[in-house]
Protein backbone atom coordinates (compact mmCIF):
# COMPACT_ATOMS: atom_id res chain seq x y z
CA UNK A 1 0.00 0.00 0.00
CA UNK A 2 1.14 3.69 -0.53
CA UNK A 3 1.81 6.43 1.71
CA UNK A 4 -1.07 8.74 1.40
CA UNK A 5 0.72 10.89 -0.80
CA UNK A 6 -2.62 11.73 -2.72
CA UNK A 7 -4.62 11.55 0.78
CA UNK A 8 -8.19 14.12 -0.13
CA UNK A 9 -7.12 14.46 -3.79
CA UNK A 10 -9.55 13.68 -6.66
CA UNK A 11 -7.99 13.17 -9.97
CA UNK A 12 -9.73 13.19 -13.20
CA UNK A 13 -7.54 11.28 -16.05
CA UNK A 14 -8.29 10.91 -19.55
CA UNK A 15 -7.83 8.00 -21.22
CA UNK A 16 -7.56 5.71 -18.14
CA UNK A 17 -8.87 2.30 -19.80
CA UNK A 18 -6.23 0.82 -20.40
CA UNK A 19 -2.51 1.73 -20.64
CA UNK A 20 -0.03 4.33 -18.61
CA UNK A 21 -3.60 6.10 -18.00
CA UNK A 22 -4.54 2.62 -15.84
CA UNK A 23 -1.36 2.91 -14.53
CA UNK A 24 -1.64 6.17 -13.16
CA UNK A 25 -4.95 5.50 -11.83
CA UNK A 26 -3.97 2.27 -9.69
CA UNK A 27 -1.08 4.50 -8.56
CA UNK A 28 -3.12 7.86 -7.51
CA UNK A 29 -5.82 5.41 -5.34
CA UNK A 30 -2.71 3.50 -3.62
CA UNK A 31 -1.73 6.53 -2.76
CA UNK A 32 -5.03 7.70 -1.21
CA UNK A 33 -6.94 9.78 -4.19
CA UNK A 34 -10.01 9.63 -5.78
CA UNK A 35 -9.85 9.03 -9.46
CA UNK A 36 -12.40 9.35 -12.12
CA UNK A 37 -10.87 7.30 -15.64
CA UNK A 38 -12.37 8.55 -18.71
CA UNK A 39 -12.57 6.99 -22.39
CA UNK A 40 -13.92 6.36 -25.56
CA UNK A 41 -13.29 2.29 -24.88
CA UNK A 42 -16.32 1.84 -22.90
CA UNK A 43 -15.69 -1.93 -21.87
CA UNK A 44 -12.19 -1.66 -21.08
CA UNK A 45 -12.95 1.48 -19.11
CA UNK A 46 -16.06 -0.20 -17.12
CA UNK A 47 -13.87 -3.23 -16.10
CA UNK A 48 -10.71 -0.98 -15.54
CA UNK A 49 -12.95 1.21 -12.73
CA UNK A 50 -14.17 -2.33 -11.37
CA UNK A 51 -10.93 -3.99 -10.94
CA UNK A 52 -9.55 -1.06 -9.12
CA UNK A 53 -12.22 -0.47 -7.05
CA UNK A 54 -15.00 -3.03 -7.09
CA UNK A 55 -17.27 -1.29 -4.79
CA UNK A 56 -16.46 2.20 -7.12
CA UNK A 57 -15.99 3.96 -4.14
CA UNK A 58 -12.30 5.10 -5.19
CA UNK A 59 -12.61 4.86 -9.20
CA UNK A 60 -15.54 5.53 -12.09
CA UNK A 61 -15.42 5.08 -15.17
CA UNK A 62 -17.16 7.87 -17.66
CA UNK A 63 -17.26 7.81 -21.49
CA UNK A 64 -15.44 10.74 -22.91
CA UNK A 65 -14.04 11.55 -25.92
CA UNK A 66 -11.42 14.33 -25.73
CA UNK A 67 -11.99 16.17 -28.87
CA UNK A 68 -16.02 16.83 -28.13
CA UNK A 69 -16.12 20.05 -26.08
CA UNK A 70 -19.96 19.19 -24.90
CA UNK A 71 -18.29 15.58 -23.49
CA UNK A 72 -15.77 17.69 -21.47
CA UNK A 73 -18.37 20.08 -20.21
CA UNK A 74 -20.46 16.81 -18.82
CA UNK A 75 -17.61 14.87 -17.51
CA UNK A 76 -16.58 17.72 -15.40
CA UNK A 77 -19.81 18.32 -14.46
CA UNK A 78 -20.41 15.39 -13.24
CA UNK A 79 -17.30 14.76 -11.06
CA UNK A 80 -17.46 18.49 -9.62
CA UNK A 81 -20.62 16.77 -8.57
CA UNK A 82 -19.67 13.80 -7.16
CA UNK A 83 -17.12 14.38 -5.84
CA UNK A 84 -17.13 18.06 -4.67
CA UNK A 85 -13.28 18.91 -6.45
CA UNK A 86 -10.83 18.34 -8.95
CA UNK A 87 -7.30 18.62 -7.69
CA UNK A 88 -5.61 16.63 -10.80
CA UNK A 89 -5.88 16.59 -14.57
CA UNK A 90 -3.53 13.94 -16.21
CA UNK A 91 -4.70 14.70 -20.13
CA UNK A 92 -3.42 11.27 -21.01
CA UNK A 93 -5.25 9.95 -24.22
CA UNK A 94 -3.53 10.03 -27.51
CA UNK A 95 -3.23 8.71 -30.71
CA UNK A 96 0.04 7.34 -32.30
CA UNK A 97 0.38 6.57 -36.33
CA UNK A 98 2.92 6.74 -38.77
CA UNK A 99 3.73 8.89 -41.38
CA UNK A 100 6.33 11.54 -42.93
CA UNK A 101 6.02 14.92 -44.09
CA UNK A 102 5.08 13.07 -48.29
CA UNK A 103 3.16 10.60 -46.86
CA UNK A 104 0.59 12.07 -44.02
CA UNK A 105 -2.83 13.42 -46.08
CA UNK A 106 -4.12 16.09 -44.21
CA UNK A 107 -6.97 13.53 -42.30
CA UNK A 108 -4.33 11.70 -40.97
CA UNK A 109 -2.79 15.06 -39.77
CA UNK A 110 -5.96 16.51 -38.28
CA UNK A 111 -6.89 13.31 -36.72
CA UNK A 112 -4.02 13.17 -34.54
CA UNK A 113 -3.87 16.92 -33.84
CA UNK A 114 -7.56 16.97 -32.70
CA UNK A 115 -6.88 13.98 -30.24
CA UNK A 116 -3.43 15.06 -29.49
CA UNK A 117 -3.62 18.35 -28.86
CA UNK A 118 -7.18 19.74 -29.13
CA UNK A 119 -7.59 17.07 -26.44
CA UNK A 120 -5.77 18.52 -24.06
CA UNK A 121 -6.72 22.77 -24.76
CA UNK A 122 -10.27 21.45 -23.96
CA UNK A 123 -9.17 19.29 -20.88
CA UNK A 124 -7.16 22.37 -19.70
CA UNK A 125 -10.21 24.91 -20.75
CA UNK A 126 -13.01 23.21 -19.06
CA UNK A 127 -10.85 22.31 -16.05
CA UNK A 128 -9.24 25.17 -15.03
CA UNK A 129 -12.61 27.18 -14.27
CA UNK A 130 -12.97 24.61 -11.40
CA UNK A 131 -9.23 25.00 -10.09
CA UNK A 132 -9.19 28.59 -10.07
CA UNK A 133 -11.99 28.66 -7.63
CA UNK A 134 -9.85 26.40 -5.37
CA UNK A 135 -6.95 28.59 -6.12
CA UNK A 136 -5.40 25.34 -6.52
CA UNK A 137 -4.59 22.65 -8.54
CA UNK A 138 -2.32 20.54 -10.61
CA UNK A 139 -2.25 19.68 -14.34
CA UNK A 140 -0.47 16.99 -15.81
CA UNK A 141 -0.36 17.22 -20.03
CA UNK A 142 1.37 13.57 -21.60
CA UNK A 143 3.84 14.98 -24.29
CA UNK A 144 6.31 12.50 -25.11
CA UNK A 145 9.89 12.06 -26.03
CA UNK A 146 8.21 13.25 -29.85
CA UNK A 147 7.65 16.61 -28.14
CA UNK A 148 11.34 16.95 -27.03
CA UNK A 149 13.41 15.65 -30.02
CA UNK A 150 12.36 15.14 -33.66
CA UNK A 151 10.95 12.01 -34.81
CA UNK A 152 11.40 11.48 -38.44
CA UNK A 153 7.90 9.20 -40.04
CA UNK A 154 5.84 10.45 -37.18
CA UNK A 155 5.04 13.81 -38.46
CA UNK A 156 1.87 14.49 -37.72
CA UNK A 157 2.52 12.80 -33.77
CA UNK A 158 5.75 15.08 -33.34
CA UNK A 159 3.84 18.21 -34.45
CA UNK A 160 1.44 17.04 -31.73
CA UNK A 161 3.29 16.46 -28.95
CA UNK A 162 5.45 19.54 -29.26
CA UNK A 163 2.34 21.37 -29.29
CA UNK A 164 1.46 19.82 -25.78
CA UNK A 165 4.99 21.18 -24.32
CA UNK A 166 4.69 24.57 -25.88
CA UNK A 167 0.69 25.10 -24.37
CA UNK A 168 1.94 23.50 -20.69
CA UNK A 169 4.34 26.32 -20.53
CA UNK A 170 2.24 29.32 -21.81
CA UNK A 171 -0.68 27.69 -19.31
CA UNK A 172 1.82 27.26 -16.78
CA UNK A 173 2.79 31.02 -16.36
CA UNK A 174 -0.85 32.23 -17.24
CA UNK A 175 -1.90 30.05 -14.04
CA UNK A 176 1.28 30.46 -11.51
CA UNK A 177 -0.41 33.44 -9.76
CA UNK A 178 -3.57 31.68 -9.43
CA UNK A 179 -1.96 28.50 -7.48
CA UNK A 180 -2.31 26.12 -10.55
CA UNK A 181 0.71 23.86 -11.73
CA UNK A 182 0.99 22.80 -15.27
CA UNK A 183 3.48 20.29 -16.41
CA UNK A 184 4.60 18.06 -19.00
CA UNK A 185 5.57 14.37 -18.49
CA UNK A 186 7.94 13.44 -21.61
CA UNK A 187 7.97 9.04 -22.03
CA UNK A 188 10.00 7.34 -24.01
CA UNK A 189 9.27 4.01 -25.04
CA UNK A 190 6.87 2.93 -22.38
CA UNK A 191 5.51 -1.08 -22.76
CA UNK A 192 1.56 -0.04 -22.95
CA UNK A 193 -1.24 -1.47 -25.55
CA UNK A 194 -0.33 1.46 -28.27
CA UNK A 195 3.42 -0.06 -28.03
CA UNK A 196 2.31 -3.75 -28.67
CA UNK A 197 -0.15 -3.00 -31.32
CA UNK A 198 2.88 -1.13 -33.20
CA UNK A 199 5.35 -4.20 -32.04
CA UNK A 200 2.22 -6.57 -33.89
CA UNK A 201 2.25 -4.97 -37.10
CA UNK A 202 6.35 -5.43 -37.37
CA UNK A 203 7.69 -2.06 -36.49
CA UNK A 204 10.01 -3.58 -34.63
CA UNK A 205 10.24 -0.86 -32.05
CA UNK A 206 11.58 -2.72 -29.19
CA UNK A 207 14.59 -4.15 -31.01
CA UNK A 208 15.06 -0.67 -32.05
CA UNK A 209 15.11 1.25 -28.67
CA UNK A 210 16.89 -1.40 -27.05
CA UNK A 211 19.96 -0.17 -29.37
CA UNK A 212 19.15 3.91 -28.72
CA UNK A 213 18.06 3.41 -24.99
CA UNK A 214 20.95 3.97 -22.47
CA UNK A 215 19.10 1.86 -19.77
CA UNK A 216 18.60 -1.05 -22.43
CA UNK A 217 15.28 -1.75 -22.06
CA UNK A 218 11.53 -0.24 -22.39
CA UNK A 219 9.63 0.71 -19.61
CA UNK A 220 6.75 0.10 -17.88
CA UNK A 221 3.72 2.23 -17.38
CA UNK A 222 3.97 2.25 -13.68
CA UNK A 223 7.63 3.86 -14.41
CA UNK A 224 5.47 6.79 -15.96
CA UNK A 225 2.81 6.65 -13.08
CA UNK A 226 5.44 7.64 -10.56
CA UNK A 227 5.94 10.50 -12.21
CA UNK A 228 2.60 11.77 -12.42
CA UNK A 229 2.63 11.03 -8.98
CA UNK A 230 5.08 13.26 -8.04
CA UNK A 231 3.53 15.96 -10.20
CA UNK A 232 0.22 15.56 -8.92
CA UNK A 233 1.54 15.58 -5.27
CA UNK A 234 2.07 18.74 -3.47
CA UNK A 235 5.60 17.52 -3.42
CA UNK A 236 6.48 19.10 -7.00
CA UNK A 237 5.32 22.41 -5.00
CA UNK A 238 7.97 24.62 -6.77
CA UNK A 239 7.71 22.60 -10.33
CA UNK A 240 5.69 24.56 -13.23
CA UNK A 241 5.81 24.80 -16.69
CA UNK A 242 8.61 22.19 -16.78
CA UNK A 243 9.12 18.94 -18.92
CA UNK A 244 9.75 15.57 -16.95
CA UNK A 245 11.66 12.84 -19.05
CA UNK A 246 11.14 9.29 -18.37
CA UNK A 247 13.01 7.86 -21.45
CA UNK A 248 15.49 5.56 -19.94
CA UNK A 249 18.69 7.94 -21.29
CA UNK A 250 17.50 8.11 -24.80
CA UNK A 251 17.55 12.55 -25.10
CA UNK A 252 20.21 12.65 -22.75
N1 LIG B 1 3.57 3.96 -25.03
C1 LIG B 1 4.57 4.77 -25.30
O1 LIG B 1 5.69 4.31 -25.58
C2 LIG B 1 4.39 6.27 -25.23
C3 LIG B 1 5.53 7.07 -25.33
C4 LIG B 1 5.41 8.46 -25.24
C5 LIG B 1 4.16 9.03 -25.03
N2 LIG B 1 3.06 8.24 -24.94
C6 LIG B 1 1.77 8.92 -24.70
O2 LIG B 1 1.21 8.45 -23.51
C7 LIG B 1 -0.21 8.54 -23.57
C8 LIG B 1 -0.83 7.20 -23.20
O3 LIG B 1 -0.38 6.23 -24.13
P1 LIG B 1 -0.44 4.66 -23.91
O4 LIG B 1 0.83 4.12 -24.42
O5 LIG B 1 -0.93 4.33 -22.55
O6 LIG B 1 -1.54 4.34 -25.04
P2 LIG B 1 -2.84 3.41 -25.07
O7 LIG B 1 -3.30 3.39 -26.48
O8 LIG B 1 -2.57 2.12 -24.40
O9 LIG B 1 -3.85 4.27 -24.19
C9 LIG B 1 -4.37 5.50 -24.67
C10 LIG B 1 -5.85 5.56 -24.35
O10 LIG B 1 -6.36 6.78 -24.91
C11 LIG B 1 -7.67 6.49 -25.38
N3 LIG B 1 -8.11 7.45 -26.38
C12 LIG B 1 -7.72 7.55 -27.68
N4 LIG B 1 -8.43 8.50 -28.29
C13 LIG B 1 -9.28 9.04 -27.36
C14 LIG B 1 -10.24 10.06 -27.39
N5 LIG B 1 -10.52 10.74 -28.51
N6 LIG B 1 -10.92 10.35 -26.24
C15 LIG B 1 -10.66 9.67 -25.11
N7 LIG B 1 -9.76 8.67 -25.02
C16 LIG B 1 -9.09 8.36 -26.14
C17 LIG B 1 -7.56 5.08 -25.94
O11 LIG B 1 -8.84 4.47 -26.07
C18 LIG B 1 -6.65 4.39 -24.94
O12 LIG B 1 -7.38 3.73 -23.93
C19 LIG B 1 -0.54 9.02 -24.98
O13 LIG B 1 -0.76 10.42 -24.97
C20 LIG B 1 0.72 8.69 -25.75
O14 LIG B 1 0.90 9.50 -26.88
C21 LIG B 1 3.13 6.88 -25.05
Amino acid sequence: MGNNRLAGKVALITGGARGMGASEAQLFIEEGARVVITDVREDVGQETAKRLSPDGSVCTFLRHDVTNEADWSAVVDEVVKSLGQIDILVNNAGIFERGSVLDTSLEDFERTMDINVTGVFLGMKTVVPHMVKRQKGSIINISSVAGIQGTPGFLAYGASKWAVRGMTKGVAKELAPLGIRVNSIHPGIIDTPMLQTFEAAGEGVRDAVRTRIPLGYEAEPIHVARMALYLGSDESAYSTGSEFIVDGGWTA
